[in-house]
């Protein structure tokens, strides 16, 4: 699963001033984004005589008191960490407000009366985050509420952009009512409220929100949810290659789909190149070994690779062979007099030893993604391919090691036409 936030930056705390002149004291209105901070000032520059000022939540808890001959701020233990309190213009600051934050902030002086200089009503709106989540075609999502404290509530839901009910839970009963067509593909936990959903298709692509019913209704977290399919691999192909004895250029090509790098290989080396489209990307990485691209998306990546050292190793003649698919194909080696070898090997261009022939046992070993599809002449040598298919694709070298290491044919395999 991969994870973005995405803080929608239109969305930033706005304060709504609705001064209601109710006789005592205004009741100001403001809207404050979840995980946003919000300043509440006394609204007045003459206050009478005090000797404590208090700033109240909801007429009864206590955030911050001053006392004014003192000048000592008292915070309540609750508040520690996310208010601050401005001792000279009696200022208070929320930090990080939450849903549950939602209510009445009063100012109040204690002198020779008491006095109410200013209440706020703080509403808290809004989602903290849409957040982001790709996931691949068929696999599960979990998804989590993202926060600890709840507001008090009877239900909890986690409805789709269908505004169907996936899973409803009463706080009451401890129920779990899940949809019909949900019932066999999702898991809700009743203890984190988290969301499974398995078996993911490209339709269940959209937004999914948790929600809570109680004395008012309160999104809790919402989920852009994109369902995508693994990358295809892209293909390298050699446009034209040029080796010496102490050098070698190859200009290729690498594509995937919509993208495509163009390059060049000289000097153990290209330079490394990336281009993107969407959420694509592809990349071209370069080692003394091999020419790799890689292509990828938020789930998944693949890479096809050159290796160099059988496309320079020294033996150059390279051999074009067009198979049909689904046909066989015979590949020998292009020489009559083999130097002696201690073993002598089939490659493909993953680097794979298709089959390794050790002279001495005259062993053969066959690598167990060929094992039924390839035979090998432990006379001439030659390797015969069956029911080739277009992903069989590339170059094969049939190489030895003795007290040198020696290609002795090079073949470039296209697999062509239907199955
Ligand atoms: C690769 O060769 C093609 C023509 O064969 C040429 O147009 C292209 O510029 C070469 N690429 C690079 C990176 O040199
Ligand atoms: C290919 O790219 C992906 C995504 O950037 C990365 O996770 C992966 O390790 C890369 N693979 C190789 C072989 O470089
Ligand atoms: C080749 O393989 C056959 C059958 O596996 C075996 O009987 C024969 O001895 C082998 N020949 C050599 C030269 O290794």
């Amino acid at each position: 699963m991969f994870v973005t936030m995405a803080v929608d930056h239109l969305l930033t705390s706005f304060i709504l001033l609705l001064i209601c002149n109710t006789g005592f004291s205004a009741e100001i209105s403001v809207f404050v984004k979840t995980g946003d901070s919000v300043q509440l000032d006394i609204q007045t520059q003459e206050l009478s005589e005090f000797y404590m000022l208090s700033w109240f939540k909801d007429k009864s808890q206590i955030i911050v008191s001053y006392m004014h001959e003192s000048r000592t701020v008292r915070l309540h233990p609750s508040y520690k960490d996310r208010v601050d309190f401005s001792d000279k213009t009696f200022s208070l600051t929320l930090k990080n407000m939450q849903k549950t934050d939602t209510g009445l902030y009063t100012a109040i002086t204690r002198g020779e009366s008491e006095n109410n200089i200013v209440t706020y009503r703080v509403s808290v709106i809004g989602f903290s985050a849409e957040i982001s989540v790709f996931v691949k075609t068929g696999d599960s999502v979990q998804l989590d509420i993202q926060t600890q404290k709840l507001p008090e509530f009877d239900l909890l839901s986690w409805t789709n952009d269908k505004l169907e009910n996936i899973v409803k839970y009463i706080h009451e009963s401890k129920k779990v009512k899940l949809h019909s067509s949900y019932k066999d593909r999702v898991d809700f936990n009743d203890e984190t409220f988290s969301l499974t959903l398995k078996n993911m298709q490209k339709t269940d692509t959209g937004l999914y929100t948790a929600r809570t019913r109680g004395e008012s209704e309160n999104n809790i977290v919402t989920y852009r949810v994109s369902v995508i399919d693994a990358v295809d691999a892209p293909v390298l192909t050699v446009n034209s290659h040029w080796s010496s004895s102490d050098s070698c250029t190859v200009n290729f090509t690498c594509r995937a789909h919509d993208l495509m790098i163009n390059s060049n290989y000289q000097n153990n080396r290209c330079s490394p190149q990336e281009v993107t489209s969407q959420i694509n990307t592809l990349i071209l990485d370069c080692s003394k070994e091999a020419i790799i691209c890689n292509y990828s998306n938020p789930v998944s990546w693949q890479k096809d690779l050159i290796n160099i050292r059988q496309l320079c190793g020294g033996f150059s003649a390279e051999i074009s062979v067009f198979v049909k698919t689904g046909d066989s194909v015979q590949l020998d080696i292009q020489t009559q007099e083999l130097s002696e070898f201690d073993d002598l090997s089939w490659r493909n261009d993953k680097s794979e030893n298709i089959v390794k022939y050790i002279h001495e046992s005259k062993k053969v070993r066959l690598h167990s993604s060929y094992k039924d599809r390839v035979d090998f002449n432990n006379k001439t040598f030659s390797l015969t391919l069956k029911n080739m298919q277009k992903t069989d694709t590339g170059l094969y070298t049939a190489i030895t090691h003795g007290e040198s290491e020696n290609n002795i044919a090079i073949y470039r395999v296209s697999v062509i036409g239907e199955s």
